[in-house]
């Protein structure tokens, strides 16, 4: 198998997600393939300035721009994002490339994120840009220790990394992000209690509800899916970001998996519910505003990018 990209990265504390359009103009798509071919040089050339600083990047490449940098063969999964409507909206929003850039420190970040948009200019524009931050003890802006349940080591490579099922992208991956902001005046109106059923977890001691204690539509009964008595994981690394100023406080969604249709799934199970109308009531106080899918090819690919 090929070099994988960082997918399965342990945690960090800072991170930035650009999300980028490629030019309707671009005539070849020669000055985006040779940032990509350049990227894990990019990273080094930034990273290896503070050694300790776990600098990482995932790059992901979503369908139209496959076609247009890459042509055939294109990885089998590979899709836009699918909006969904039920009894809330997942809108699925523009967005061509993401960049995931994750270290222990945000200048590390904010560099490598500074490197990539001057050399998108003239072919390609950022629209949109989130700069995640650890919030105390791993917890999101809703106050629950968010991670816990993530899948480590060869676990997390396991349900990350594409395999024999589409030999030609083996080591790829694929990425599903959401931008979720949050109604925090709704959310901490709501007793603590009700809010550790919504999660299916105590809010405290991060200690999860036994099962004859979640309600149906408890987050982690939703996002619990099985296929053939095993369950389906994917890699989460979600980071909470804000401006007070705006009243802007979200939960940026990333989710890792070897075939999106286990997030997609996921999805369902929240936005349309399981049974129907059963669904997370995170929901309530959470609009997601943004959604993309992306195919995250490995190392070597992005470092052999034809020309
Ligand atoms: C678990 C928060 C969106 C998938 C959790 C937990 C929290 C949380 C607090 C429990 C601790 C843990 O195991 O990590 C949130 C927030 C979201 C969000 C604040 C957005 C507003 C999503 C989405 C998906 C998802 C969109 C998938 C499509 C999962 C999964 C688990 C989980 C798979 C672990 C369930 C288990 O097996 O126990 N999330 N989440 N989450 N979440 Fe989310």
């Amino acid at each position: 198998m090929q070099n994988p990209q960082p997918v399965a990265a342990t945690l960090t504390s800072a991170s930035v997600f650009l999300v980028a359009t490629l030019d309707e103009t671009l005539s070849d798509g020669t000055q985006i393939r040779e940032l990509l071919g350049d990227m894990s040089s990019l990273v080094r050339g930034v990273g290896f300035r503070i050694p300790d600083g776990r600098l990482s990047c995932v790059t992901g490449i979503g369908a139209d721009a496959w076609t247009r940098l890459f042509g055939t063969p294109m990885p089998k999964d590979l899709h836009p994002f699918e909006a969904i409507s039920g009894v809330h909206e997942a809108p699925s929003t523009p967005g061509d490339m993401l960049f995931h850039i994750r270290a222990a420190r945000m200048d590390l970040c904010f560099e490598l994120a500074a490197t990539i948009a001057s050399r998108l200019e003239g072919a390609g524009k950022i629209i949109d840009e989130v700069h995640g931050f650890k919030y105390f003890d791993e917890r999101d802006l809703l106050g629950f220790v968010d991670g816990t349940e993530n899948p480590s080591g060869q676990a997390a490579l396991d349900c990350t990394l594409i395999g024999d099922e589409d030999p030609d992208f083996a080591g790829g991956s694929y990425v599903i992000i959401q931008k979720y902001l949050h109604d925090l005046k709704k959310w901490n109106a709501i007793p603590t209690e009700v809010q550790e059923h919504i999660i299916g977890r105590k809010k405290l001691s991060d200690i999860e509800l036994r099962e004859a204690d979640k309600p149906s539509y408890a987050h982690n009964v939703l996002t619990n899916i099985e296929e053939n008595g095993e369950q389906l994981q994917i890699v989460r690394d979600n980071m909470p970001f804000g401006e007070v100023g705006k009243g802007e406080y979200g939960t940026y969604f990333i989710g890792y998996a070897k075939s999106p249709s286990r997030i997609e799934q996921m999805l369902r199970n929240m936005f349309i519910g399981k049974p129907v109308g059963n669904y997370d009531r995170i929901l309530d106080v959470s609009r997601a505003v943004t959604g993309n899918l992306f195919f995250i090819p490995t190392a070597d690919f992005l470092d052999n990018a034809p020309d």
